[in-house]
C-alpha cells in the first residue's frame, strides 16, 4: 500500500521509507514522491539499501503507458505491475540484512542490480539472494561492478553489457569494420562507442547537439553527425565512399530504424535494440535486405541474461578497472526531483546517463 499524499520530509518513523511513486500514467509530473512501507525481506532474500539508481529509458515509456514492450498492441500490459507504481531500473546497493536462510551474501557488499521490491526508486528494496552473485575476479557474477567506481559511476555503467552483447555477439561486430551509432552520446551509446573502439572497428557517432558530438569524439569516435543538422543517411554514404557501414546500432526506432538499410553495406547488420523517438518500433521496406544481404536482429528478452556471462563482465570490469571503459554521468538528482531528471531526459539535454540518489 502506496499513500499517495505528496511529501519530501525524511523518513517519519519505523516502518517506512521514501519512494517515487507515480499514481497515474503521463507525463514526468506525475512523479512524487511517497511514504511506503519498508520492505522486509524473506528467509531467501535480503534487504538492501539503495545507493544510486539509473534511469533507464525504459521507465519512461513504462510511465507514459507503454510496457516494456513498447506499448505492443498484442500485449499492452505486458510487464506492468499496478498502480500507483514505483519506477524500476538498475540500482547499485549495498546489503544491509540477510534472511534466516542466506548463505551466499555478506551485509555490506555492494550489488549493482535490477527487479528490487518494490521498486528501484526507493530507500530500502528488496531482492531474491539467488539473484545477487559477486563471483570471483575470473569469473564475476552477474550484480559484480568495478572496484573502482564509486555508486553513481556503478548506476551509469547498468548496461555497458547490452552495449557490449549488442555488438560483439548479436551483431557479430569484428575488428576493421565500421559501426553507425544512433544516440552515441545516451546513457549506452557513449558506452557502445568505446567499446566498438575496444573491439577495433570504425565509429560513425550520431546525436542532436555539437555539444553532445563533442563527448563522443572525445570517447573515440571516428567521425560524428549532427542529426539536427545533417542528413544522417547520405553523411554517412559519404563517409563510407557510398559503400554504407557493417553494423547500425539502433535504440532509436521509428524514423531512424526505417532509414538505415539505406547506409548499410553488403551483408549488414542492423541491431534494433529500443524505440527512444517514442514513435515505436518503424515498419522497414525489405528490397535492400535482399539485395545487399542484410540482417535484421531484435535484441532484448532472453539475451539480457546472456548479456550478463561471467566472460562478459570480466573483460568489462577489467576494461573498466584499467581506466579504457568509462560512463559518463548526465546528471545526478535527489530523488525529489525525478520528475526534473524524467524531463530532462525527454528534452534531450543529458549527455550520458542521468542517475538518482535518495
Ligand atoms: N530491448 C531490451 O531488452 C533493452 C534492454 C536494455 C536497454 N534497452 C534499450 O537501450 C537503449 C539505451 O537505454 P538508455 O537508458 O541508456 O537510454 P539513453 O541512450 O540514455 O537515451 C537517451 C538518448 O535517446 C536519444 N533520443 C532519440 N530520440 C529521442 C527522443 N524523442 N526523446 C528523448 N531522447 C531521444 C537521445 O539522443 P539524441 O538527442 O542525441 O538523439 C538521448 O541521448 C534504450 O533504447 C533502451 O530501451 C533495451
Amino acid at each position: 500500500m502506496i499513500s499517495g499524499e505528496r511529501r519530501s520530509g525524511e523518513l517519519e518513523g519505523a516502518g517506512t521509507m521514501r519512494a517515487v511513486v507515480y499514481d497515474e500514467v503521463g507525463g514526468p509530473e506525475v512523479l512524487h514522491i511517497a511514504e511506503v512501507p519498508t520492505p522486509e525481506p524473506a528467509e531467501d532474500e535480503v534487504l538492501v539499501r539503495v545507493l544510486a539508481v539509473a534511469v533507464d529509458f525504459i521507465q519512461l515509456h513504462i510511465r507514459h503507458g507503454g510496457s516494456g514492450r513498447i506499448g505492443s498492441p498484442k500485449e499492452p500490459a505486458y510487464g506492468l505491475a499496478p498502480l500507483p507504481r514505483i519506477p524500476g531500473g538498475t540500482a547499485c546497493v549495498e546489503v544491509v540484512e540477510c534472511g534466516s536462510a542466506v548463505t551466499n551474501v555478506e551485509v555490506g557488499e555492494r550489488h549493482l542490480v535490477g527487479g528490487l521490491r518494490p521498486g528501484s526508486y526507493v530507500e530500502y528494496g528488496v531482492v531474491s539472494a539467488g539473484s545477487l552473485s559477486l563471483g570471483t575476479p575470473d569469473a564475476p557474477g552477474p550484480t559484480a561492478m568495478p572496484a573502482n567506481f564509486g555508486a553513481v559511476e556503478a548506476a551509469a555503467f547498468d548496461y555497458a553489457p547490452v552495449a557490449y552483447h549488442t555488438l560483439r555477439v548479436a551483431a557479430g561486430l569484428t575488428a576493421g569494420e565500421t559501426v553507425l551509432i544512433h544516440s552515441a552520446a545516451g546513457g549506452t551509446g557513449v558506452l557502445a562507442v568505446q567499446l566498438t573502439k575496444h573491439f577495433g572497428a570504425t565509429v560513425i557517432g550520431v546525436a542532436s547537439s555539437d555539444a553532445k558530438l563533442e563527448v563522443v569524439q572525445s570517447l573515440g569516435a571516428d567521425h560524428t553527425i549532427n542529426s539536427r543538422t545533417a542528413d544522417v543517411i547520405e553523411e554517412t554514404l559519404r563517409l563510407t565512399d557510398g559503400e554504407g557501414v557493417n553494423v547500425v546500432w539502433d535504440p532509436v526506432g521509428g524514423h531512424v530504424f526505417e532509414q538505415s538499410p539505406r547506409a548499410m553495406a553488403e551483408g549488414g547488420r542492423l541491431v534494433s535494440l529500443g524505440s527512444n523517438s517514442f514513435t515505436g518500433t518503424g515498419v522497414v521496406e525489405f528490397w535492400s535486405f535482399w539485395v545487399k544481404n542484410l540482417r535484421l536482429i531484435g535484441w532484448g528478452g532472453r539475451s539480457n541474461s546472456d548479456a550478463h556471462a561471467p566472460e562478459i563482465m570480466r573483460e568489462l570490469i577489467e576494461l573498466a578497472e584499467a581506466g579504457r571503459l568509462r560512463p559518463v554521468v548526465g546528471g545526478t538528482y535527489p530523488f525529489a526531483d525525478a520528475a526534473a531528471a524524467h524531463a530532462a531526459i525527454e528534452a534531450r539535454r543529458p549527455i550520458g546517463k542521468v542517475v538518482l540518489v535518495p
